[in-house]
């Protein structure tokens, strides 16, 4: 079986479900259940005996010591983080001790694990961290896509505390020898992404007639990735990926936030109408993030000539899905959109013109 973290997230439950459709082996899911850990995002694996949820936190050593003895993973793979950029500017504290700390208290307990292994097993077993492309700092409209070899150049305190924990895998592999794997993965979008995000956060204001706030100037480029692209890398990874090696992945679509938001209008105009005009009246431009970075862009040729890995989705495709998941959701919306959510909108963008 396998040892997934921040399976109740948007990636890990994406990823926790899709593995759970194409093989057997079991799951546990550690997950805090934080403000962004649902379980209705796995409410589709209730008596399903393949999957086991723990509620905790991954600093916690005992309890990572515990499971490990109990279920003998042949692998971690590790979603679990604080993830927001706009939170780790209001309150940076949490991203050092979940990002930073947590991130080693999982590797120390896996070094324990893995070094008293048989050699079959110590061989086979392996510690995948999923990591981001905001890594590698903001890039200029004509500068290369990000590659595995780009230095570090973290802006913003969550993009800081994942180059951290980066360091931290990279160095338990040379200097203990854990078999690690690192993917660096771009913006991902599609089912269960929570609405403090852009792309469910345009969706949930739109439907609700509210503004669309766009920050500064709505240019700056992310490089979008529809969700299970992202899980179907990271089990190419665990599948063969060589250990102390890092794999960029993205969806080679790089995109304006401004054209984000105008096609969710058009997809949301064809596909739910307001009679009160187009969404798009709605846009609006406020106050910058600051330390906003301009553009993301991810070269993902490595692990496609050394993995096979491409992603099946367009853009159009991807977004399109979206869209009508979010539809066709609106409970988890409703359930998600709760009093604590509330109150994060009111405190981020309330100070913003
Ligand atoms: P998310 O915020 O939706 O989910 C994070 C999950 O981790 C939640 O279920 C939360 O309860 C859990 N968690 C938080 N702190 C914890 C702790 N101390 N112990 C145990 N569980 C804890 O995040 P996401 O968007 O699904 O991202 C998952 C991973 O992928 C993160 O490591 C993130 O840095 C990385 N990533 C995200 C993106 C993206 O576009 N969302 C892109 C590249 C990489
Ligand atoms: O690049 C990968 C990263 O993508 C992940 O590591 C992060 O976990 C994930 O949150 C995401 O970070 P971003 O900051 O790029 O995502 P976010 O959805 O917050 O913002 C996307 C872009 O949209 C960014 O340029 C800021 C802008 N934005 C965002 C919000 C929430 C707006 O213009 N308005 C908004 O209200």
């Amino acid at each position: 079986m396998i040892l997934v973290t921040g399976g109740a997230g948007f990636i890990g439950a994406n990823f926790v479900l899709d593995w759970l459709r194409v093989s057997d082996e079991p799951v546990v899911n550690l997950d805090a259940l934080t403000y962004a850990g649902n379980l209705q995002n796995l409410a589709s694996l209730k008596g399903d005996a393949r999957h086991i949820f723990v509620q905790g936190d991954i600093c916690d050593r005992e309890l990572i010591d515990r499971l490990l003895a109990e279920h003998r993973p042949r692998a971690i793979v590790h979603f679990a983080a604080e993830s927001h950029v706009d939170r780790s500017i209001h309150g940076p504290g949490d991203f050092i001790r979940t990002n930073v700390n947590g991130t080693f208290t999982l590797l120390e307990a896996a070094r324990g694990y893995w070094s008293a292994l048989e050699a079959d097993a110590k061989a086979a077993f392996r510690f995948h961290h999923v990591s981001t492309d905001e890594v590698y700092g903001s890039l200029g409209p004509n500068d290369p896509a990000f590659t595995e070899t780009k230095t570090y150049e973290p802006n913003s305190p969550y993009s800081a505390s994942k180059a951290a924990s980066d360091h931290l895998v990279r160095a338990w592999h040379h200097t203990y020898g854990l078999p690690v794997t690192t993917s660096n993965c771009s913006n991902n979008y599609g089912p269960y992404h929570f609405p403090e995000k852009l792309i469910p956060l345009m969706i949930a204001n739109a439907l609700a007639g509210k503004p669309l706030p766009v920050y500064g100037d709505g240019q700056q480029i992310r490089d979008w990735l529809f969700v299970t692209d992202h899980c179907s890398a990271i089990r190419a990874v665990l599948a063969s990926g060589t250990p102390g090696e890092v794999y960029n992945v993205g969806g080679w679509n790089e995109k304006p936030n401004i054209d984000i938001v105008h096609t969710l209008c058009a997809l949301l105009d064809e596909l739910k109408p307001d009679p009160a005009g187009s969404y798009t009246r709605l846009i609006t431009y406020v106050t910058d993030r600051p330390g906003h970075d301009r553009r993301y862009a991810i070269d993902a040729r490595k692990i496609e000539r050394e993995l096979g890995w491409r992603p099946a989705e367009t853009f159009e495709t991807g977004i399109r899905k979206t869209v009508e998941w979010y539809l066709a959701n609106q409970d988890w919306v409703a359930q998600v959109l709760s009093g604590a959510y509330r109150e994060w909108v009111e405190k981020n963008y309330a100070e913003r013109n």
